[in-house]
């Protein structure tokens, strides 16, 4: 067993209904049912790994701590948590080896200190709880439980692995918990039982730290299970309360890549539904992908097969898709439209400027009102770096455009159809380039001396 402080907790002023809570998020475990090298919590969910999701759980209780357990992976899972903005808050501590969730907690102990209030103990693969729902577990602790343990229950269709909810016999509807079993562990009438563990407790701490050392593990699996404290704190005749959350998406547990596909839809779900209440228009939720931590303005819209990855801002008015990818870094002022087969990266476009059909948009600053013709491409990488260009404003950039990055062009400027305008070629405004490589256009015609010169710069396509 060992700890280690990584960053210290702020102990910020805690909310009213929060004061004098700790809370232990569990992360350690290998998630061998995953069948992945990644660690289990650092899965993505809609642009964020899974236990970013359940941090925000814990810091919408604003506690007096979050203690983090990490152990396979912790390296990795302390950097994903800074890279979330998160690790300010959560102090990490170290379980190495990992025997179970119980011994997670044990690790803790030190950490807790003597008097660590009420421990709501969160798990790391649960990133679907709400956080009206840890009020509720609570306030049935301060109603119903203090000084033994309040946990969350559900009855799923697929109780899927789940340990099952022991009630006394005496028990009426609302009466004590008496026991948590293992569905490894359980017999056969036992995996009858409905009712499933979510593995989300708020505990009396003193009570929790004195049964910490008790718990044994002898059970299927060799581990030392947190969910045997119900069966001690019971055998102190401390009360424990379970409350049953209705809604059967929170209780999604990420076991195996099937559950994290199954998370990640609810999680969709939910952020869509939020920009649909904040009136972006989004025309069919079912094929669209908004990431977490996107700005979208209302009078929006968003049409199908779109995927709007996090970090990307979009005013308001703006239209997006049918078959859009939007990346980190992207930002489309009021009005902009982006159509089909386009994608962004880093890009700024401007007010009610459009690229509405099968380009690419790489680190590229578009002005107001700009058009950017079909199939033209910002190549910003030249193999080793990437490299940023502009346009200016009312300008025009013909279809099939190459704009070779670092390059500017100015406000009003065109180039012509299938244009390749080589790197550094800054084209001041207004004027008009045309060819390969791109030429002022009086140049080449005069040049080339030929008709079919000026036809061709002169393709322009208005789209
Ligand atoms: C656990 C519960 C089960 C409950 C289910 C809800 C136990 C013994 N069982 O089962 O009753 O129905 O969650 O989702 O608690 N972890 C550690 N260190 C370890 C082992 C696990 O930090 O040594 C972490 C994991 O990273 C994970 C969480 O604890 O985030 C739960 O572990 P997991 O192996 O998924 O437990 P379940 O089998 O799902
Ligand atoms: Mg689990």
């Amino acid at each position: 067993m060992g700890t280690s402080s990584v960053n210290r907790g702020s102990g910020r002023k805690a909310s009213r209904e929060a004061r004098g809570t700790s809370v232990v998020i569990l992360a350690a475990g290998v998630g061998k049912r995953m069948k992945s090298a990644r660690p289990k919590v650092l899965h993505p969910l809609c642009g964020r790994p899974m236990v970013a999701w359940v941090v925000d759980q814990a810091l919408a209780l604003d506690p007096d701590r979050i203690l983090l357990v990490v152990g396979h992976g912790a390296k990795e899972v302390e950097r994903a948590l800074a890279e979330a903005g998160q690790q300010d808050r959560v102090t990490l501590v170290l379980q190495e080896p990992q025997l179970g969730t119980g011994h997670a907690l044990q690790c803790c102990i030190p950490a807790l200190g003597q008097d660590p209030g009420r421990v709501v103990v969160l798990y790391g693969d649960m990133p679907l709880l709400r956080a009206e729902s840890l009020a509720g577990l609570l306030r049935l602790y301060e109603t119903g439980a203090r000084g033994g343990a309040a946990l969350l229950t559900a009855c799923p269709d697929d109780p899927r692995g789940f340990g099952r909810i022991l009630r006394g016999p005496e028990d009426d509807l609302h009466g004590d918990v008496h026991g948590i079993v293992e569905e490894r562990d359980a017999t056969a009438e036992e995996k009858a039982i409905p009712e499933v563990n979510l593995g989300v407790y708020c505990f009396d701490g003193a009570a929790l730290l004195a049964a910490l050392p008790r718990l044994e593990s002898a059970n299927e699996q060799g581990e030392c299970y947190l969910t045997d404290v119900v069966g001690l704190l019971r055998g102190e005749r401390r009360p424990v309360a379970a409350l049953e959350l209705e809604d059967p998406v929170e209780a999604i547990g990420v076991n195996t890549l099937a559950h994290l596909a199954e998370a990640r839809r609810a999680l969709q779900v939910r952020i869509l539904e939020r920009h649909m209440e904040n009136g972006v228009y989004i025309e069919d939720p079912a094929t669209t992908t908004i990431d977490h931590g996107v700005e979208i303005g209302p009078g929006t819209r968003v049409l199908p097969c779109t995927v709007i990855r996090s970090g990307v801002r979009i005013g308001s008015g703006c239209e997006v898709g049918p078959f859009t990818h939007l990346r980190a870094g992207t930002v489309l002022e009021d009005g902009a439209e982006i159509g089909n087969f386009t994608e962004c990266k880093a890009a700024r476009v401007g007010e009610h400027a459009k690229a509405k059909h099968l380009a690419y948009l790489g680190d590229a600053t578009i002005g107001a009102g700009t058009n950017i013709g079909a199939g033209t491409i910002f190549a910003n990488y030249d193999g080793v770096k990437k490299h940023a260009s502009s346009v200016g404003e009312k300008a025009f950039i013909g279809s099939g455009t190459v704009v070779v990055a670092p390059n500017r062009i100015g406000d009003r400027a065109t180039t012509g159809a299938g244009a390749v305008v080589t790197k550094n070629s800054d084209i001041p405004a207004g004027e008009v380039w045309v060819g390969v490589p791109a030429r002022r256009l009086e140049k080449a015609a005069s040049k080339a001396g030929s008709k079919v010169a000026r036809a061709r710069s002169a393709g322009r396509s208005r789209s």
